[in-house]
């Protein structure tokens, strides 16, 4: 099987107004050099010190008592689940309206996904969840779908009521708030990546898990590295899933100098957006809720011909997207789980009108503007 992404990086560079800017983001790259220099010459490359300073500043940005840093978003959802002792027998609700790596996560727990329907806000359906419990659920795990908290309060409150666990794909939502509090108050782990297209990006992988729970929190610092006490003692069998020291100095960076900024224009970036196409009859906008602070890791559009608008767009020298096309209950990897199409209506209808704009922080007012007149001028002709 051939490395896809070669080709995908391509694609990209042609166009004026792109969705991620990989290379302007870290066009600063000098200044970081210099702070991974001195790892170079201290040698520290595993667990090194910027790692712990990495987990306090992720800890305090979460609001969490405990940042155990791992290797990337999908192993922190992983580690969850095995700190939380759920695997073989188990079942895991969660929604096929998502990335793979959530349900790919169950699966490799050795788990089984059972999925919800996701609501037109692409969010996991609370009201579905109960129908889905079995005496073998164990856990729920929403996704903060494109960086939109879900209604935590209710699945809590589902949760406490069947004696489930809560894992929070929170892989799109750092620096999100429901109802002004910090997720991780909502459940017993969120779990965090740092991809180089998540806000908070590093030059590779990276993740994190957070939770408030001590005991759970010794579990997964000594999970996430072989189960080692200590050079010589073991305690239980673990993993390797470190987060690099140099992937450690590159977070430190951003959370010191960039995150708040980068958050607080996709906040503006999609306000803007959410006014301009308001009144535009062929799209239909997600329903914005005071008691959700959002932080549009992706600012998504349901549109009418979304396909030819996509096309529209790019040879309009527009990067639009698509997350997802396909659910993943509809994926070749999910035949096993025994769904067809029709079983979750809305996430299928989504899929096939869901289209992502850029919010990026290097986008422009005038750049903004123009995709929108850009989105007019298609449902004109
Ligand atoms: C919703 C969601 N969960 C989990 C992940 C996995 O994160 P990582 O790529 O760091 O393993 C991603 C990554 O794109 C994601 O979008």
């Amino acid at each position: 099987m051939k490395n896809f992404l070669p080709q995908e990086y391509k694609k990209n560079e042609k166009l004026n107004i792109n969705h991620s800017y990989l290379v302007e983001q870290f066009a600063d790259y000098s200044k970081v050099f210099k702070e991974i220099e001195k790892v170079v010459k201290k040698g520290d490359y595993t667990l090194g010190s910027a790692v712990d300073i990495c987990e306090k500043n992720f800890a305090k940005r979460t609001g969490a008592k405990f940042a155990i840093s791992v290797g990337n978003g999908t192993d922190a959802l992983l580690l969850s689940l095995k700190a939380l002792s759920i695997g073989s027998g188990d079942e895991v609700i969660t929604v096929p309206y998502t990335f793979v790596a959530t349900v790919g996560s169950i699966v490799t727990a050795g788990a089984k996904p059972v999925f919800v329907d996701v609501k037109e806000d692409y969010n996991m359906d609370e009201t579905k969840i109960e129908k889905a419990i079995t005496k073998k659920t164990k856990a729920i795990m929403p996704v903060h779908w494109a960086g939109r908290p879900c209604e935590m309060d209710k699945i809590k409150s589902i949760a406490k009521k069947y004696n489930l666990k809560i894992i929070q794909d929170s892989a799109h939502i750092i620096g999100a708030r429901f109802k002004k509090n910090h997720l991780v108050n909502y459940g017993d782990t969120c779990t965090y990546s740092m991809h180089p297209l998540k806000n908070l990006n590093v030059w590779g992988d990276g993740g994190f898990i957070v939770t408030n729970n001590k005991s759970l929190a010794d579990k997964l610092y000594l999970i996430r590295n072989h189960g080692l006490k200590n050079r010589n003692s073991v305690e239980v069998f673990g993993y390797n899933s470190r987060l690099d020291t140099i992937q450690a100095v590159v977070a430190n960076y951003k959370m010191r100098n960039k995150l708040d900024n980068i958050t607080s224009k996709r906040i503006s970036n999609s306000i803007m957006l959410d006014k301009l196409l308001a009144k535009n009859k062929n799209i239909t906008l997600v329903k914005r809720h005071k008691h959700l602070k959002e932080v549009f890791h992706l600012y998504h559009i349901n549109v009418k011909k979304r396909d030819k608008l996509k096309k529209y767009l790019i040879k309009n020298n527009i990067d639009a997207k698509v997350h997802y096309p396909i659910p993943v209950h509809l994926q070749k990897a999910a035949k096993f789980l025994k769904y067809k199409k029709g079983d979750f209506p809305v996430a299928e209808k989504l899929a096939n009108t869901s289209l992502s704009l850029p919010v990026h922080e290097f986008i422009k007012k005038n750049h903004i503007k123009h995709v929108v007149n850009t989105i007019e001028k298609f449902y004109k002709n």
